[in-house]
């Protein structure tokens, strides 16, 4: 007759078996669409999604509205980034960076999401073989507020950025702001209701 302890062993290990790992990629979508944008005379081929999961932070997986506001407003006067290095925060599909890029020197797109920041060198990729690619196009993982990203960053562009720019990304942790040196600001707020 097996002992207490013995078949509490046996029933833990029967729990262990009933146990189906899921890799974290089933709950992924990573079905992209290359869609076309455009945004006065300029066109942009990019690939994103339709919707996004929001359970595991994806939202950069499209595009959202304040990003369609910006480009418009940017594609009416791009004189306002006109030969500027630019870094954008929570860039998701990279929508209002790329479109900088067609009238700045330099555009960094950042974003916390690994899975974003996936999208977001493919449409990078997409860029080299446009004949409008004009900046330095380049993606880097930064979470707001965090002092090893930035540190990386500011490491790798010592000069700083002439622009800091976010398409509907709602939160500012304004010392985030601090830390990089810019002369000008241009962030468009989406509001919605939930
Ligand atoms: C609503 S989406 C906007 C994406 C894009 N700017 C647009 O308008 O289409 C918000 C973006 O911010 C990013 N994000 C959210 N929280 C963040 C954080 N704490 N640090 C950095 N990025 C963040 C998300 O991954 C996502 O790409």
């Amino acid at each position: 007759m097996a002992d207490s302890g013995s078949l509490r062993k046996r029933e833990e290990k029967e729990e262990e078996d009933d146990i189906v790992c899921l890799d974290p990629s089933f709950f992924v979508d990573r079905s992209y669409e290359m869609t076309t944008f455009t945004f006065g005379s300029h066109e942009l081929r990019l690939l994103c999604l339709r919707a996004a999961s929001t359970d595991f932070d994806l939202t950069g997986q499209l595009v959202w509205p304040g990003a369609v506001l910006m480009n418009n407003y940017l594609s009416q006067h791009p004189e306002i980034v006109k030969g500027c290095s630019v870094v954008e925060l929570g860039s998701g599909i990279g929508i209002t960076g790329i479109l900088c890029s067609r009238f700045c020197k330099e555009v960094v797109l950042t974003d916390h999401n690994d899975e974003v920041l996936e999208i977001i060198k493919k449409n990078i990729e997409l860029q080299s073989c446009s004949e409008n690619a004009h900046a330095v196009l380049t993606a880097e993982k930064l979470e707001w507020g965090n002092s090893d990203h930035l540190s990386g960053i500011i490491e790798k562009h010592p000069g700083g950025f002439d622009l800091v720019l976010g398409a509907d990304i709602y939160i500012l942790e304004i010392f985030l702001l601090n830390c990089f040196y810019f002369k000008a600001l241009a962030f468009v707020f989406h509001s919605f209701d939930m």
